[in-house]
C-alpha cells in the first residue's frame, strides 16, 4: 500500500489549504474519471490496468518466453516514454547490476535513447556473437533517434540470420493501425504489439511498450498489472483522506504556489535511479508548459548527501523533497564487530544495514526540514512487482491531478518539437531549405 505523509510540509504551507483546493482536487479528478478535461483523448491510462487487451497480454508472454529462450540478449530500442518505464522497472527489480548478473534471462541493452556513436557501438560490442533479438518501440514510428539505432540492429540481425530469420527475431511496439514502422513491420512480417491511441509515451509503461522488456527480464508482469490495479481503485475514491494521489497532488501544488520551483525526488536505493528519470520525464512533460510547473530533479541517497547534500540544506529555498521510501531490504547484512575498532564504528556492530540506513533517513529528513526544506514522505511497501505496479499508477494519477490545478494540458508535449524541427532542418531534410538557412545564419554570427 502507497502511504503518503505529508507531516514535514505542513508548516511551509497555509494550514487549511487542503479544504481550500478541495473542490478544485475533486474536478481535476472528475476530469480524469469522466474524461472531460484538456487532453482527454490520451487518458487510457486511467482504466488501463482493468481493461488492458488480455490476447495481447497473453502475446507478450508468449514472446517473452520465446526471447528467453532463442536470445542471450535483447535489445530495446526506444526513447523518452518509450523506454524509461521499462528500464527503471527492470532496474528496481532485477537491478542496475542486471546484466552482470549469472541469471537464466537475457542480458537487454538499451539503445536508440540517444546520438550516440560511441554507444551504438558498445551495444554491438557487448552483443558480440551472443544470439539476440529486438524490441524496436515507437508509437509515431518517426522519431529520429530509434530510427537510427533501428536500422543498425536490423541489418545486424540480417546479416547474422539471414532476412527470413531476423523478422522472427524482431518485435516491433507501434501505433495499431498507423505510422512508418507499422507499416514496415507489417511488410517484414515483425510481430507487433500496440501502444494504444489514448495512452501517451510516458503513460504507456503499463502497455506492451514497458510490459514486454520487462517479462523478457522475468518480472511477474500479473503482479505489476495487480498492483496497479488495485492503485487505481484506491485513486477512483473520491475523498482525500482515502486517496494518497490527491494528497500528493494537492500537496506539490501547494507547494509550488508558496513559491518553491523544484521537486527533488529522493531514494536510498542506487536500483531506484531509472524510476526518477521515469518520474521526471511524467512530470516535467506532463506540466512544464506555459511557462509553469515545478522543475523535478533526483537524487540518490545517501551518495548524493555528499555531492549535492550541501545544496539542499544550504543553498536557495526553492525546493521541496519528495522521498520515496521503500520497505524492507530483500537481503539483511549485519554489521561485523571489529576488535581493533579504528574507525571507532563497534557502537554500529550487530546492527543490520537496513537499520543504518533508517536513521539516516530520519536523522536527513530532519536535517533538510530544519534547514528549510518541506518533505513529503512516499512510503512503499517491501519492493516487488506489486508494489512498484503501485507506485507507478500512484505517480500517474497524481500527475494528472497536478497538471489539472495547474491548468495545464498533462497529456500533450507541443515543446518537444521545437529542437526536432531545427535539427531536421540543419541535418538538411527535405522541406526544411527555409529554416536551415535561417538557423545557419545565425549559427555564423
Ligand atoms: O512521452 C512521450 O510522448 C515521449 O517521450 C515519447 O515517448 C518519445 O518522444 C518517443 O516517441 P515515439 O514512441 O513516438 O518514438
Amino acid at each position: 500500500m502507497i502511504q503518503v505523509n505529508l507531516t514535514n510540509m505542513q508548516s511551509f504551507v497555509t494550514p487549511n489549504y487542503e479544504t481550500e483546493l478541495a473542490a478544485r482536487v475533486r474536478d481535476a479528478h472528475d476530469k480524469l474519471q469522466l474524461g472531460t478535461g484538456a487532453g482527454s483523448d490520451y487518458i487510457g491510462w486511467v482504466r488501463l490496468p482493468a481493461d488492458y487487451d488480455k490476447d495481447e497480454f497473453a502475446r507478450i508472454k508468449a514472446a517473452a518466453a520465446k526471447i528467453q529462450s532463442d536470445s542471450k540478449a535483447l535489445v530495446v530500442v526506444g526513447i523518452g516514454g518509450s523506454y524509461l518505464g521499462a528500464r527503471g522497472v527492470i532496474e528496481c527489480l532485477c537491478s542496475a547490476n542486471y546484466n552482470l548478473k549469472k541469471k537464466n534471462t537475457p542480458n537487454i541493452y538499451f539503445a536508440g535513447n540517444g546520438l550516440s556513436s560511441d554507444q551504438l557501438s558498445e551495444v554491438v560490442e557487448l552483443i558480440g556473437d551472443d544470439d539476440f533479438s529486438v524490441n524496436v518501440i515507437s508509437k509515431s514510428g518517426t522519431t529520429t533517434e530509434p530510427a537510427v539505432a533501428f536500422r543498425f540492429f536490423r541489418k545486424l540481425l540480417e546479416e547474422k540470420y539471414g532476412v527470413e530469420e531476423a523478422a522472427k527475431r524482431i518485435y516491433a511496439t507501434t501505433d495499431r493501425a498507423r505510422g512508418a514502422l507499422k507499416t514496415l513491420a507489417d511488410e517484414a512480417g515483425y510481430e507487433t504489439f500496440v501502444v494504444p491511441d489514448d495512452v501517451g509515451g510516458r503513460y504507456s509503461v503499463l502497455t506492451a511498450v514497458g510490459l514486454l522488456p520487462i517479462a523478457v527480464a522475468g518480472v511477474d508482469i500479473d503482479a505489476l498489472m495487480a498492483g496497479a490495479a488495485d492503485m487505481m481503485n484506491t485513486c477512483a475514491k473520491p475523498e482525500l483522506a482515502a486517496n494518497p494521489a490527491w494528497q500528493y497532488g494537492a500537496a506539490r501544488y501547494e507547494l509550488y504556489r508558496t513559491g518553491k520551483k523544484i521537486e527533488v525526488l529522493a531514494a536510498y536505493e542506487p536500483n531506484f535511479r531509472f524510476m526518477c528519470e521515469w518520474w521526471k520525464q511524467l512530470y516535467g512533460e506532463s506540466e512544464g508548459k506555459e511557462n509553469k510547473g515545478l522543475f523535478p530533479a533526483s537524487v540518490e541517497f545517501t551518495a548524493d548527501l555528499h555531492s549535492m547534500g550541501q545544496y539542499i540544506q544550504e543553498g536557495e529555498r526553492h525546493l521541496f523533497e519528495t522521498v520515496v521510501r521503500l520497505g524492507a531490504s530483500n537481503t539483511t547484512n549485519v554489521i561485523p564487530f571489529d576488535t581493533v575498532n579504528g574507525d571507532g564504528l563497534n557502537f554500529l556492530a550487530g546492527k543490520d544495514m537496513d537499520f543504518v540506513r533508517q536513521q539516516a533517513m530520519d536523522g536527513t529528513l530532519l536535517a533538510h526540514v530544519e534547514g528549510g526544506v518541506p518533505n513529503i514522505i512516499v512510503n512503499v511497501d517491501k519492493l516487488s512487482a506489486y508494489s512498484l505496479g503501485e507506485l507507478i499508477y500512484f505517480f500517474e494519477y497524481s500527475c494528472g491531478i497536478s497538471g489539472y490545478l495547474l491548468e495545464v494540458n498533462p497529456f500533450d508535449q507541443p515543446g518537444v518539437e521545437a529542437y526536432k524541427k531545427n535539427m531536421f532542418a540543419l541535418l538538411g531534410k527535405p522541406g526544411y531549405e527555409e529554416l536551415r538557412a535561417a538557423l545557419l545564419a545565425k549559427l555564423n554570427g
